[in-house]
């Protein structure tokens, strides 16, 4: 899989996939994550990439010139799969659409800054627009960062264990189960007896048991779906 990322603040990107599982999906070859700075595309004097709105208001708005030119640089090289702009109007993020986009070969994610993006962007260049949540954030860099991340760990050969994915919370609609570690006893709190037990299928039980109280508990709206 190949990311094509555009910011306007590469750096807020640097970090999110320097380390543990997404730096280990790069090192083995799995996935190409390539930041590329919308300022590096314009053409003007100043490098403007954002400019006043049209019919006055608050709020800088970013420019189509610049964003075209490197989406149409990225597409004269190879084809892409969507080209997605993160924003807190498009569709919300969740694990069926994370398992989906984990399918795709070449993905374009455009981070938008600013008060949004020249409209004519969305309505032309951009396939999928998402959202990660009904909350709004400083510009699309650590929303692309969470969809990132949330793909990316599902590319075979990312996760050391193939199936620890199929467990996570969500995949069956289901949370996760709790879980523990030595020592079995800790200022008198005590480890569950079943899970030392050694008796796999019943450990098995109890953990589906425990998930569904805990989704009872927790999210009955994902019971009901
Ligand atoms: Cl994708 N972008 C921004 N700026 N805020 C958000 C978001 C995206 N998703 C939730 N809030």
């Amino acid at each position: 899989m190949r990311l094509d990322i555009l910011t306007v603040v590469p750096k807020l990107l640097e970090s999110p996939f320097s380390h543990s599982i997404l730096k280990r999906a790069k090192e083995k070859g799995l996935v190409e994550i390539h930041i590329h700075n919308i300022r590096d595309y314009t053409t003007t004097k100043h490098k403007s990439v954002d400019d006043y709105a049209f019919g006055g208001g608050a709020g800088m708005v970013m420019m189509i010139e610049p964003v075209v030119a490197c989406i149409e640089h990225l597409k004269s090289e190879r084809s892409y799969d969507e080209i997605i702009f993160m924003t807190p109007d498009g569709t919300l993020l969740d694990q069926p659409m994370a398992n989906k986009y984990s399918l795709s070969k070449n993905i374009i994610v455009l981070c938008g800054h600013y008060k949004g993006i020249d409209e004519r962007i969305r309505q032309h260049f951009i396939t999928r627009e998402i959202s990660i949540g009904n909350y709004v954030l400083s510009g699309g860099e650590l929303a692309a960062a969470v969809f990132v991340d949330a793909i990316v760990r599902l590319l075979p050969g990312v996760l050391n264990d193939e199936t620890s994915a199929l467990s996570d919370s969500f995949q069956d609609n289901l949370l996760a189960p709790p879980v523990y570690t030595r020592p079995a006893e800790f200022r008198e709190m005590k480890v569950p007896e079943i899970l030392l037990s050694g008796n796999t299928p019943e450990v098995e039980k109890w953990r589906h048991e425990q998930a569904v109280e805990r989704t009872r508990q927790r999210r009955p709206d994902l019971l009901k779906e």
